[in-house]
């Protein structure tokens, strides 16, 4: 059965401009500043990360000094480590994300150490993080297909998502980060997931390389996920998972679940609105097949 209701994480600030090769510091606050005025009610506003890894997102303390936060919502950042989650708590960060990954190959790729590593970090993580309050998002990534290693079978994402979980995590979210899942293997992953974990502490993170984020996102809202990550025109992408392209478009889901008659809370007008601003910024257009349908509407 449908959720009456989703939740819509947009992460187009975070895991699209990290693919960008230069978008100015202005560019990312109007965005952000944009679609806080669209009924969401949590942005993925950047990325604590080195600078030598992903220079796009060096400035995230410039750009949480310089956007109109809201009260109603939620502004989060990644954290890979103690150095990201201080710089986060120095720039007054109320929730951040950790990011493990269900493959070896990606996790080694990605932050430079293995599985077993990654989770010894994260403790310290979320110890600091709790003593200041701070909540943690856990993402997994490569849940069902890792660009160097293949398939991922489901116990082995199952077995790491239990643990962020056990850790302190509040929610795992699952990331298809190479969007070559398809929904006979997210039903499956989730199959294995829902056995161990409550559905409520489960998110969707799919890209869109292969075109099947909405029919992923579709059996997974048939199985009770109702945590959807999305990004504001399909922007977006993995540095370190080479080829793999945005996630899901925030516009393409909301027009999905509008159409579903599943509440988001989220204005479809608003968000095409603030994705052709930033792809006007980008000189690109959006990726969002419903942006482009719908078209430019700037006011
Ligand atoms: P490392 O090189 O092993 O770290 O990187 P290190 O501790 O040896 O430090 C090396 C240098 O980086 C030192 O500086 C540190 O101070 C500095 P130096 O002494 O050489 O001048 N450093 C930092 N600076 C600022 N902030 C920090 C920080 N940490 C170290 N937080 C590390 C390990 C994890 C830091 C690195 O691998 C990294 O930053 N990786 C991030 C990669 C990334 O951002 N990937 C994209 C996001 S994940 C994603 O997109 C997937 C997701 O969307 C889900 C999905 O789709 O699947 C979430
Ligand atoms: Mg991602």
């Amino acid at each position: 059965m449908l959720p009456n209701k989703v939740n819509i994480i947009e992460v187009g600030a975070r895991d699209g401009l990290q693919n960008e090769k230069s978008v100015t510091l202005a560019d990312k606050v109007r965005l952000i500043d944009r679609l806080s005025l669209s009924g969401l009610s949590h942005i993925e506003a950047g990325s604590f990360v080195s600078p030598k890894w992903v220079p796009q997102m060096a400035d995230s303390a410039q750009v949480f000094a310089s956007i109109q936060q809201q009260a109603d919502i939620v502004y989060s950042a990644l954290t890979p480590n103690l150095a990201g989650l201080e710089r986060a708590i120095a720039s007054g960060v109320k929730q951040v994300a950790i990011f493990g990954s269900a493959s070896e190959s990606f996790s080694q790729k990605n932050i430079n150490c293995s599985i077993s590593e990654s989770l010894e970090r994260f403790e310290s993580v979320i110890a600091l993080a709790k003593q200041h309050n701070i909540a943690v998002r856990g993402y997994l990534s490569c849940t069902m297909v890792c660009p160097y290693e293949g398939i991922i079978e489901p116990k082995q994402t199952a077995s790491i998502a239990k643990q962020l979980f056990a850790m302190g995590c509040y929610e795992i979210s699952l990331g298809d980060t190479v969007g070559k899942g398809t929904p006979n293997r997210v039903s499956a992953m989730l199959e294995e997931l829902l056995t161990q974990l409550p559905k409520e502490a489960l998110a969707m993170h799919f890209h869109d390389t292969y075109g099947q984020a909405l029919a992923n996102i579709y059996q997974g809202l048939l199985m009770g996920i109702s945590t959807i990550d999305s990004a504001v025109a399909g922007l977006g992408g993995c540095p370190y998972a080479k080829g793999a392209s945005g996630n899901v478009a925030t516009e393409d889901v909301l027009y999905l679940c509008d159409n579903l008659g599943i509440e988001t809370g989220v204005d479809l007008e608003a968000i095409n609105l603030a994705g052709w601003e930033i792809c006007r910024a980008l000189d690109k257009q959006p990726v969002s097949k419903v942006a482009l349908a719908m078209g430019d509407c700037r006011v």
